[in-house]
């Protein structure tokens, strides 16, 4: 039987709506969905990595490099916008690609997509780990917030990541309760968080330095600069690889189809206008972020927790301010955390229920009707990362991920088009085949931008993801058994 088998669309349809009272709860409503998707995007991106492509590559031009990245998800945004609406299924990226490029397609997109959520929620989980850390004036000990493979400046080695692993074990005992309980708390916490940031640029506003501005980009012979992609034009694109992290997320909206209310409605909503409210706050807030301190400062003392750093420094009377902005964005992280965990989880219950994983995957809680071993087993996995792998390593890896799958759901909505053409689309991407077009472009730059080891890494782990396939996945698929 063909590699690329392929579930009827008809097939997939009748499983989404399938006996409610047994499957995923029916309750998220268009507001939720937005907030999902913010509660997923606004993160260690906006907060860490703003300053990281402003000091490494792009100097005030980040603002820049926050609308390239801003277009290429836009264009991503509006392919998965059309297939959540017409597909309202848990699953995301992976449930659309078993429709329209079959079977081993959509094993390797669901094995990305673990690079992206499992990946981005301990990446998040080690800048919650620092920031918490910070807060507490630097009183954990270095090697218990950190990984083996760091070393402070003097010289202390990291053991394991503690902070990180206790963040992702509460968040994962939340997430068991329910997925309403979880939707409340991340509403909350969204409020919080864009309030902090909406503040932040209000406040900032009157002590930008214009002078900051000059340069726009990093002259070509600085030292450490030389690069391509680390000073003038370049330098823009390069900072668009890096703060892309930042847009991360939107597109977790889709993995709660099956739990919305009335998705083929909602879930453009959701996706779309989650990521048109984040990129405008995020213009806004690099262009003040740069305006407020130097972009050479965010290389050294600057660094880390840039954000209270340039409060405490160029917002005189503000130091309030950087107290708040700290506690909100350890809060703001959590709901990151806690999106990309449900993520992770509701695309494994698809797969499961696909056959291509093992079935304990898809068991639900009986009173919760959460998928509550899928959560535990993916905190031990997500546990190893947070507590033993550096900050950097994760969040590249999950870029990669995330752009890979982005790729192929931009290729999905054009074959989709050409070979069921008449499938009702609810909403529909404008100008196909250009926008998938100019999304493949686009994010495939991005991936190429990514240094080459994080490059070998994701290779090794889709090769390693090939194996699982061969060896379990294909021989257990539903559909194959029942053909
Ligand atoms: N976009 C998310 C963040 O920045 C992943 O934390």
């Amino acid at each position: 039987m063909s590699l690329f088998i392929k579930k009827p669309l008809e097939q997939l349809m009748a499983q989404s709506g399938g006996d409610s009272s047994k499957g995923l709860k029916r309750t998220l409503g268009p507001m939720n969905l937005i907030a999902l998707g913010i509660g997923a995007i606004i993160g260690a991106g906006l907060f860490v990595r703003t300053a990281a492509a402003a000091g490494d590559a792009a100097g005030p031009a980040v603002v820049i490099s926050y609308i390239v990245a801003g277009i290429g998800c836009a264009f991503a945004g509006l392919c998965y916008a059309e297939f959540a609406s017409m597909i309202p299924i848990a699953g995301s990226a992976y449930a659309y690609a078993y429709v329209t490029m079959g079977e081993f397609i959509a094993w390797i997109i669901g094995w990305a997509l673990v690079l992206e959520y499992a990946l981005a929620s301990a990446t998040v989980s080690i800048a919650w780990s620092e920031y918490l850390n910070s807060l507490l004036g630097g009183r954990i000990p270095y090697e218990w917030c950190h990984s083996p493979w760091e070393t402070s400046l003097n010289g202390v080695s990291g053991i394991v990541n503690l902070p990180a692993i206790l963040i992702l074990f509460l968040l994962t005992l939340l997430l068991i309760k329910g997925t309403q309980e979880s939707a409340t708390v991340n509403s909350i916490i969204v409020v919080v968080k864009v309030s902090i940031v909406i503040l932040f640029i209000a406040l900032g506003w009157g002590f930008i330095n214009e002078t900051n501005y000059t340069p726009f980009t990093i002259p070509g012979d600085m030292a450490g600069h030389e690069p391509w992609n680390r000073h003038g034009w370049g330098g823009i694109l390069g900072g668009a690889g890096i703060v892309f992290f930042a847009f991360i997320g939107f597109d977790a909206v889709s993995t709660a189809a099956q739990e919305a209310k009335n998705p083929k409605r909602d879930m453009p909503i959701g996706i779309l206008g989650s990521l048109v409210i984040c990129t405008v706050l995020f213009v806004l807030f690099s262009h003040v972020l740069t305006g407020l301190a130097n972009w050479q400062e965010f290389k050294v003392a600057g660094k880390e927790a840039s954000v209270a750093y340039a409060i405490k420094n160029y917002m005189p009377g503000f130091e309030w301010l950087s107290t708040l902005i700290t506690v909100a964005i350890l809060a703001g992280f959590s709901s990151v955390i806690l999106v990309m965990l449900m993520g992770q989880s509701r695309v494994f219950y698809s797969m499961s229920k696909d056959g291509l994983v093992p079935p304990v995957f898809s068991e639900l809680h009986p009173t919760f009707r959460t998928p509550h071993k899928a959560n535990w087993i993916l905190l031990v996995f997500v546990s190893l990362f947070g507590g033993f792998v550096p900050g950097s390593v994760a969040g590249d890896l999950t870029s990669f991920g995330t752009l890979f799958a982005f790729v192929l759901v931009c290729a999905g909505i054009w074959v989709m088009r050409v070979k069921n053409p008449t499938a009702v689309r609810p909403f529909k991407t404008p100008l196909v085949p250009l926008i998938p077009i100019l999304g493949i472009l686009v994010c495939s730059a991005l991936i190429l931008s990514l240094d080459y080891k994080t490059q070998l890494m994701a290779l090794g782990w889709l090769l390693f993801g090939l194996v699982i396939y061969f060896l379990y996945s294909k021989k257990n698929s539903v559909l194959r058994k029942e053909k």
